[in-house]
């Protein structure tokens, strides 16, 4: 595993975040418990330090998760959490509440959850949608939880510039955590921004697209409503799912390059390569594919294979827009 500073915080990460969203259980394909609590056991092995979670995964299930095994494995005070305030899952749906009172409780649900007295990194996980004072409200929220010592840094998830700037002026803000991958590259201009000039860590998420730039879905089909296949990422059915193949063609030849290397490590590894990211959160509930992704930071790709890909993603995204 690789190690890097996230930001100014004084955080060491690793390179390869594990994410949560499969692990808690709903949204995704269905695994025993055990099973999803072996890929965060796996994580820990492979020296990932850093783990993404939210209360809206599966509602606090995801955080349950990973509070059991950091509690069974000791391993808490070795490692950096980030989760998040401000969504939800209730009755099966997500609901998007950034209320004072409502902040101040969700933070001690995941702290109970996550079997913890501190979190290290908080996000709001999606700007708040009743508007500017509402942004306010919750961004002084978390600023007030900050100063409790219940968590240690802030961050903001899915904002666009102009509102990370103004959440600035509510919030000592020093993480950013965006949406990033071959097939979503609207984020990259406020990431860069964000390592460069505002000195914050960057965490993209969704490197794997869902998992399509894996190569493992070759047709389209049709998933269920909650499912995020169907519900979050837009490229698992037509006309997209045909456009995004065009990418994972050009991974299926860079794969051939390198003796039929898996395209989930071709993947990550060029997304872990770019540097406006400090770490590249990948979701799995399976350890197997913990140790493959962890795989992919010794694979070599070339200046041009790298540039390939950056060739696909652009493709990609100008037929995206004419579409
Ligand atoms: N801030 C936000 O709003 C936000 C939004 C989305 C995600 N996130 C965070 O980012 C994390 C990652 O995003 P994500 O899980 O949506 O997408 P992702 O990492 O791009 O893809 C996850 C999918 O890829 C599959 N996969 C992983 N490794 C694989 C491999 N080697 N071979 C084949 N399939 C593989 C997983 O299936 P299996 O489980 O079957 O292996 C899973 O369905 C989330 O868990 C969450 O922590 C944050």
């Amino acid at each position: 595993m690789e190690y890097t500073e996230f930001g100014k915080t004084g955080l060491k990460v690793s390179r390869l975040c594990l994410g949560t969203w499969g692990i808690g259980g709903y949204g995704w394909d269905a695994n025993p418990d055990d099973v999803r609590k072996d890929a965060i056991r796996e994580a820990l092995r492979q020296g990932i330090n850093f783990f993404d979670t939210a209360p809206a995964y599966n509602a606090g299930a995801a955080e349950r998760l990973l509070g059991d095994v950091l509690a069974e494995t000791g391993e808490r005070k070795n490692v950096i959490i980030s989760t998040k305030c401000g969504n939800d899952l209730i009755d099966g749906q997500y609901v998007q509440i950034a209320k004072r009172d409502y902040l101040l409780k969700q933070i001690d649900r995941s702290l109970k959850n996550l079997r913890t007295d501190y979190i290290d990194v908080y996000f709001l996980h999606w700007p708040a949608k009743d508007g500017d004072a509402a942004e306010q409200e919750a961004l002084e929220t978390m600023e007030e939880i900050r100063r409790s010592g219940k968590v240690r840094f802030l961050g903001l998830s899915n904002h666009s510039r102009e509102q990370c700037e103004k959440a600035m002026t509510y919030a000592k803000i020093d993480a950013l955590q965006m949406q990033f991958s071959a097939l979503v590259e609207d984020n990259v201009s406020i990431l860069d921004w964000g390592v460069r000039d505002q000195g914050l860590g960057t965490m993209g998420y969704g490197p794997l697209a869902g998992g399509i730039l894996t190569g493992r879905y070759r047709e389209a089909r049709t998933y269920g409503k909650m499912d995020n296949r169907s519900r979050f990422y837009d490229y698992y059915q037509e006309p997209l799912f045909s456009r995004a193949m065009k990418v994972v063609k050009v991974l299926d030849e860079i794969s051939a390059n390198h003796g039929g290397a898996a395209l989930s490590d071709i993947i990550l590894c060029w997304t872990a390569r770019k540097r406006f990211l400090s770490t590249v959160i990948f979701g799995t509930q399976k350890a197997s594919r913990v140790i493959e992704n962890c795989r992919s930071l010794d694979l070599a790709l070339s200046e041009e294979e790298m540039r390939a890909i950056d060739r696909a993603a652009e493709a990609w995204a100008g037929e995206k827009k004419m579409a």
